[in-house]
């Protein structure tokens, strides 16, 4: 960091009142945030390894990801944020009613969450927008190991690819797909990159259980916390 900016930095953790401005974001920012998140991705964004991005999966209606760049802003941290969500709830697959609903369909559901994202990013996020791809994630590690460049939502041009410094791994929750999310985060993360995933808590019943119990076995993550989800730093010094 340049002096310039150590100062900007300085006065923007002076004025910033940390737990009040998370309170305000909540209040108005509808989405499912597990609190104990909040303490995992502050430690992770004030720890990250280098200036590569971080990967959110699965934005809903941008709660986290406005908690993520307000993040950004208090540490002082310039690393992009790349979201990828379809915005779906089977409106592509099924269509018609949401849960039988007689007026809304799921097509109008998902347009009315995607823009809730939108608009909630553009006010939360507006001094940092992060860049939000709307495709599932198996699609988005796909462009992300092709090198494409995308469009995001907000029409700006990105080239994916590359290291990641941290994971929120918040998409589908069954285990096929959060084990997939893993595996392909873990070919990018780099050492020292942090993982958090949502939804693994002991005794939740969860799908995402199996994965973590998997990662820690495998050697290669430090659990850092049960939060009570679990959050993992890759190790360094791994083969
Ligand atoms: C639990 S919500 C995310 C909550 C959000 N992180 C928040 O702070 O409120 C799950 C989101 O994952 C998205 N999703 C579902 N399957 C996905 C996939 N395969 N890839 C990426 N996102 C997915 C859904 O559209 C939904 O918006």
């Amino acid at each position: 960091m340049s002096s310039q900016e150590q100062l900007q930095h300085l006065v923007v953790k002076k004025v910033l009142k940390a737990d009040d401005f998370i309170k305000w974001l909540c209040f108005a920012n509808a989405g499912m945030l597990n609190t104990g998140n909040i303490w995992c991705l502050d430690y992770a964004i004030s720890h990250l390894p280098s200036q590569a991005p971080i990967v959110e999966i699965g934005s809903f209606c941008g709660l986290s990801t406005n908690l993520i760049t307000y993040l950004k802003l208090k540490h002082g941290v310039g690393n992009k944020l790349i979201c990828s969500d379809p915005w779906d709830f089977g409106a592509s697959e099924k269509g018609g009613a949401l849960a039988g609903h007689p007026y809304i369909q799921r097509e109008e559901y998902k347009e009315f969450v995607k823009s809730s994202f939108i608009k909630n990013v553009s006010f939360f996020s507006k001094h940092d927008l992060p860049f939000a791809i709307e495709a599932a994630s198996d699609y988005f590690f796909e462009q992300w190991v092709r090198q494409q460049n995308v469009n995001d939502v907000f029409g700006r041009n990105l080239h994916l690819g590359g290291p990641i410094s941290l994971a929120y791994i918040d998409g589908n929750h069954s285990y096929e797909f959060a084990k997939r999310d893993f595996e392909n985060v873990d070919s990018f993360l780099e050492p020292g990159g942090f993982i958090l995933f949502d939804d693994s808590a002991d005794g939740s019943g969860s799908e995402v259980c199996q994965v973590v119990a998997e990662v820690s076995l495998s050697g290669r993550y430090q659990l850092i916390k049960k939060s009570p989800n679990y959050f993992f730093n890759k190790l360094r010094n791994i083969d």
